[in-house]
């Protein structure tokens, strides 16, 4: 007598969703992602017919730099998120957009976190970089407008930066590597990508209009990591 097996309508869709948006990134980031986005994606070993499991990416991740995944289910304020960071922690929505927001998810879900940021907490200049942040953070009195910089250095970075390679800006920004929307209006030729500078970005405000006004493009990866440094002055300076 055999049993029969039901398979839940919502977790087949969602494989549905993930095989789709797998896909359709993968072939737009061609010659648009950043190579250390592709040197971690290769090492996570992602596959479009399965949604991963965030455990077993977590560990690949401690592996690298330290960092764990924390399933959550739904985004999270920013305090309680940057607390996250400074404990070396990334927070991961369990749920994924549905079917008719493919282009363009409001809110951050599973593709977006495990697609767009998980590959790139693979690299120990932005895991670093992140964790020097939510330090950064952490320490700073709340509702403090140094508290809204940092969030707009996050945002213009780890959510929607770019990198200068060969000539070519490149995307590293999860906002930009999960959303085929946001991907085309960057590239736009009449889209602004000033070259990243700490101090303009830090009075940038971040906007909540549809698609990002403006991205800034690093001129070489090293500078991620050089701006921690250059921070910590800026920061000590406002304490001095
Ligand atoms: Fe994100």
């Amino acid at each position: 007598m055999f049993t029969k097996r039901t398979i839940p309508a919502t977790a087949t869709q969602d494989q549905l969703v993930w095989k789709i948006l797998f896909d359709r990134q993968t072939a737009l980031l061609h010659r648009r992602a950043a190579p250390v986005f592709n040197q971690g994606l290769a090492r996570l070993g992602l596959r479009r017919d399965v949604v991963p499991d965030i455990g077993e990416l977590s560990a690949t991740v401690r592996e690298h730099t330290g960092w764990q995944l924390a399933p959550v289910g739904r985004p999270f304020e920013p305090a309680a998120f940057f607390e996250l960071l400074a404990e070396r922690k990334f927070p991961i929505v369990t749920r994924i957009r549905p079917m008719h927001s493919f282009d363009f998810s409001p809110e951050p879900d599973l593709f977006h976190d495990l697609f767009g940021h998980v590959p790139m907490l693979l690299d120990e200049g932005l895991a670093d970089f992140l964790h020097a942040l939510g330090q950064a953070y952490r320490a700073q009195p709340v509702g403090s407008a140094t508290r809204e910089q940092l969030w707009a250095l996050y945002f213009f970075t780890a959510e929607f930066g770019l990198v200068q390679h060969e000539g070519k800006p490149m995307l590293y920004g999860a906002g930009l590597l999960s959303s085929a929307g946001e991907i085309h209006h960057c590239v736009n030729e009449h889209t602004p990508r000033p070259a990243f500078d700490l101090a303009t970005v830090l009075r940038t405000p971040v906007t909540g209009t549809r698609y990002q006004n403006q991205y800034f493009v690093l001129p070489a990866w090293q500078q991620l990591s050089d701006c921690v440094d250059e921070l910590a002055g800026i920061l000590a300076g406002r304490c001095a």
